[in-house]
């Protein structure tokens, strides 16, 4: 096996070769799309928001290994949170969640905690009262 797929532990790898939630939300309520500096890859986050809480989420990534693997882990994990709770989701969960990334492959898990945070901050643009009625009522 190359030194590729040394860098990365069995549960990386597997959600890098069978990712979770790929593809686009019909109907998404929340849209985020960012990319990273470091590398130029690009992650896109969709969400679907029912009564204050993530019901379904999808990704679509151009990038490495780890930024796939990293989106199929935010989009497991984030499923069933409130909007408050996915709003302080945080790149570490990704990581913890993953068994660990190589210190060079963090900021693909960064990417997928700003992917997040945008398709949120998507939805409380498009849907203004339901988000602040639903985070009051959160609070
Ligand atoms: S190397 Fe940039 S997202 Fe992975």
């Amino acid at each position: 096996m190359s030194d590729t797929y040394t860098l990365y532990n069995p549960t990386v790898m597997e959600h890098f070769m069978n990712p979770r939630n790929m593809g686009d939300l019909k109907d998404a309520d929340g849209i985020g799309e960012v990319g990273a500096a470091a590398c130029g890859d690009i992650m896109k986050i969709s969400v679907k928001i029912q009564d204050g809480r993530i019901t379904d989420a999808r990704f679509k990534t151009f990038g490495c290994g780890s930024a796939i693997a990293s989106s199929s882990m935010a989009t497991e994990l984030i499923k069933g949170r409130t909007i408050e709770e996915a709003m302080n989701f945080s790149n570490q969960e990704v990581v913890d969640a993953l068994g660990g990334l190589p210190p060079v492959k963090i900021h693909c898990s960064v990417l997928a905690e700003e992917a997040l945070k945008a398709a949120l901050e998507d939805y409380v643009k498009k849907h203004p009262e339901s988000a602040r009625a639903q985070l009051a009522v959160t609070a």
